[in-house]
């Protein structure tokens, strides 16, 4: 089977890119990462991008005069790629419609909570101020809504007493890039179905 083409949406330090990087570099894998792209420049998931040879493009929101206009600008530099599956890891902007319509069956986000707890750029913030003994991270596909769409896969990650959101935020990131990796792999091997809310991986 030839490989499945992945296209990464990452703007922050580019940990998840980089372990799907990593994952990619064995043929069984099934996938490759065919382009990195980022909502803005300087970030270090383009700079792993970059040592890896991997083609990267940056659709910034402030270079076009509306979110629309971005959302056609990121759909075409994605699409221009031709990928299976989009992984959004740490890109943290919301899509538009457009997207959504192009790659909304096929774009995932790992989100570093529980969902549908903690939602929003605060996951593990947020849990540790609610006082939760376990908080984790969710991979789903994306819908219109913020962290609201159908859930893959999910992994639990204890919180300790001591934890600082520093702390908890590294916990769940090394479950998080584990369980993305993972289940990246056997959708790409396996392919799925979104029936509702429910994915299934044959
Ligand atoms: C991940 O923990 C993700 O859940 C959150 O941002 C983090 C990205 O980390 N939205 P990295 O850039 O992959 O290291």
């Amino acid at each position: 089977m030839s490989s499945r083409r992945l296209v990464v949406l990452a703007s922050g330090a580019g940990s998840n890119l980089a372990a799907l990087v990593e994952a990619c570099r064995d043929p069984a894998y099934g996938a490759e990462v065919v382009a990195v792209g980022a909502d803005r420049l300087g970030t270090g998931a383009l700079e792993i991008a970059a040592r890896s040879q991997i083609p990267t493009f940056v659709a910034s929101v402030a270079d076009h005069p509306d979110r629309a206009t971005w959302d056609v600008a990121l759909t075409g530099a994605v699409a221009a790629f031709t990928p299976d599956l989009v992984v959004s890891a740490g890109f943290l902007k919301l899509v538009g419609s457009g997207f959504l319509a192009r790659f909304g069956d096929r774009y995932l986000n790992t989100h570093n909570a529980l969902l549908p707890s903690f939602a929003g750029i605060h996951g593990p913030r947020d849990a540790l101020a609610y006082g939760v003994r376990i908080s984790g991270a969710t991979l789903f596909f994306v819908d219109a809504g913020v962290d609201t769409g159908p859930i893959v896969a999910q992994v639990g990650v204890p919180v300790q007493p001591d934890d600082t959101v520093e702390t908890l935020t590294e916990r769940i990131k090394i479950a998080e890039r584990q369980q993305l990796v993972d289940v990246v792999g056997r959708l790409v091997r396996e392919g799925w179905t979104i029936t509702g809310r429910k994915v299934t991986i044959p």
